[in-house]
């Protein structure tokens, strides 16, 4: 299995770069200060796939968002991680092909996805590469 390391260090927050990991599209998203204290202030139990923000995150990890861009409903590619997508009602990633809405951490809100976007393994390599699989 290989690994793609994401060198994070010019990543502004709000935004996004798009990789491939393992044939599959990567978002990683350096969050901001205001989508950091929305999505901390949601309830995740009451969430179809209960996560919260720090597990999503990640222990130690600030800000960092690091998901496969890939819709849990039937692997269309969301939009939300490029400048000016649509991010759904949920300010984070939509998946036109059958209208699943993601919010700002990755969770499923609304629509026929099943489970939030995957994160997969990563660990920071230094403090500003990112190292995943
Ligand atoms: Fe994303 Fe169906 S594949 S909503």
């Amino acid at each position: 299995a290989s690994t793609t390391d994401v060198d994070v260090s010019s990543l502004e927050p709000g935004q996004s770069i798009k990789g491939v990991f393992r044939d599959q599209p990567l978002f990683v998203k350096r969050m901001t200060a205001e989508e950091l204290a929305e999505m901390k202030a949601v309830d995740a139990s009451g969430l179809r796939d209960a996560q919260t923000l720090e597990e999503r995150l990640g222990e130690g990890n600030e800000d960092i968002l690091v998901q496969l861009g890939v819709c849990t409903h039937l692997g269309c590619v969301p939009l939300g991680a490029g400048e000016g997508e649509d991010k759904g009602e949920f300010n984070g990633y939509f998946c036109p092909c059958h209208g699943s809405h993601y919010d700002a951490a990755g969770r499923i809100r609304k629509g026929p996805a099943p489970t939030n976007l995957a994160v997969p393994d990563f660990v920071f390599t230094n403090e500003t590469v990112i190292r995943v699989g």
